[in-house]
């Protein structure tokens, strides 16, 4: 059984996602929600399923004690799903090549550092973008530059607004971000 520990700092809908996908099964189970925002929606979501949480601050989260307490869960893969923070040298290292994370645009167009929410969907509006979508990529210790591993587009239509265009993209995170995760668990499981 697969352990993934999830990494969030907000309502956690993607955290909700990844959750329901491997309730059924026994491929994969979330082990922890690592957290840096006491009043984030996804302690909640934690709540609700028992899944114990860890909630750090900016100190802590550079503390190479962190890195073990991560590594003590034996984790297949850390999940960025809406995580504010970039992520310390100690951990990408410690986790090279284990470590995901989401974007709500193609990057590495509207990516970077600020570059999230609503300030994603407001800038490629801005720009006359005709589609948007997300970008699911490796983790290095540079924001949204790791290699990608799976984009997907949806239409902008001339209505769209940020709330319609964020509502677009969370239903293709939603999809595809849980079958992406056990796509590179059965990769892992294939070495
Ligand atoms: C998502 O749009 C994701 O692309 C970005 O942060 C947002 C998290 O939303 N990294 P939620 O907390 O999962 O609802």
């Amino acid at each position: 059984m697969h352990q993934l520990l999830l990494f969030a700092s907000g309502k956690g809908s993607n955290v909700q996602a990844i959750i329901d996908y491997f309730s059924a099964g026994e491929k994969a189970r979330v082990a922890l929600i690592v957290c840096n925002n006491p009043a984030a929606g996804v302690l909640d979501i934690a709540k609700k399923h028992n899944i114990p949480t860890l909630l750090t601050d900016r100190v802590g989260f550079r503390d190479p004690e962190f890195v073990s307490k991560l590594a003590s869960y034996n984790p297949s893969l850390l999940v960025l799903a809406g995580f504010l923070w970039k992520v310390p040298e100690g951990i990408v290292q410690a986790f090279a090549g284990k470590i995901i994370n989401i974007h709500p645009a193609l990057l590495p167009k509207y990516g970077g550092k600020g570059m999230y929410g609503a300030h994603v969907h407001d800038a490629v509006i801005a720009a006359g973008d005709k589609e948007s979508g997300i970008t699911i990529h490796f983790v290095n210790e540079h924001y949204d530059e790791g290699a990608v591993i799976v984009q997907a587009t949806c239409a902008l239509m001339p209505n769209d607004d940020a709330l319609s265009l964020a509502a677009k993209v969370h239903q293709l995170e939603h999809y595809f971000f849980p079958r992406t995760i056990e796509f590179l668990l059965d990769q892992l499981q294939a070495q």
